[in-house]
């Protein structure tokens, strides 16, 4: 399938609603059965809600990428994280965390994936990460089976919290070749 027309801006403020929603929809899409309605509700809260999402567009250690189509419909959201927490077996260093990295349901299997993550590397390039790293959860497969073939491996283990419950993540590393261009 062609992917469609697509164009990546930074979020604002004023994006802070529409991303919280663009998140809550998607998370749930992905990970709604993960766990209870109460701890859904809970992560939710805490990573993806307006409030979470205001906090978020104001660090200037993250970046907040939307993907848009051509008549402005968000196609995906992507957020990169400088300068963060980073776990032992990330190398080489600096690198960047791919904290967020969603595409809208009705966008899997159109190649909006992987323009985003072209676009994700660029930045990372751009503000001179040597790498790439992600959380993924090891019962998501299609994400796992994107990474790999977007050329990530499987680093080591973590754990991500959703509610209460702690969720066994992969640790997925990529390096960035540090002879291609970061781009403008
Ligand atoms: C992860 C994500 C961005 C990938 O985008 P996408 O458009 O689905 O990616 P692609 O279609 O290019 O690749 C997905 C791969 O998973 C495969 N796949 C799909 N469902 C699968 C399943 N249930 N089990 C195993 N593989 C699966 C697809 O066949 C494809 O592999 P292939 O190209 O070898 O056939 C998208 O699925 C998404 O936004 N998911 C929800 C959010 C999420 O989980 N993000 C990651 C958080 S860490």
């Amino acid at each position: 399938m062609t992917a469609p027309a697509i164009r990546f801006r930074a979020a604002i403020p004023a994006d802070a609603a529409a991303l919280g929603e663009f998140m809550a929809r998607n998370f749930i899409a992905a990970y709604g059965h993960c766990s209870t309605p109460e701890n859904i509700t809970a992560a939710i809260s805490k990573h993806y809600g307006e409030a979470a999402q205001s906090r978020q567009i104001a660090d200037a250690s993250r970046c907040n990428l939307i993907a848009e189509g051509g008549t402005g419909e968000w196609l995906g959201h992507a957020q990169l994280h400088f300068d963060g927490p980073t776990p032992g077996p990330v190398a080489p260093r600096p690198a960047a965390e791919v904290s967020r990295f969603y595409v809208d349901t009705a966008y899997h299997g159109t190649g909006v994936a992987q323009l985003l993550m072209a676009e994700v590397e660029r930045l990372a390039r751009s503000r001179g990460a040597l790498a790439l790293w992600l959380s993924v959860w090891q019962e998501q497969p299609q994400a796992v089976r994107y990474y790999e073939k977007s050329g990530f491996a499987k680093a080591g283990t973590l754990v991500f919290v959703v509610g209460d419950d702690p969720k066994d993540d992969w640790l997925m590393l990529r390096a960035l070749d540090p002879a291609a261009a970061p781009g403008p």
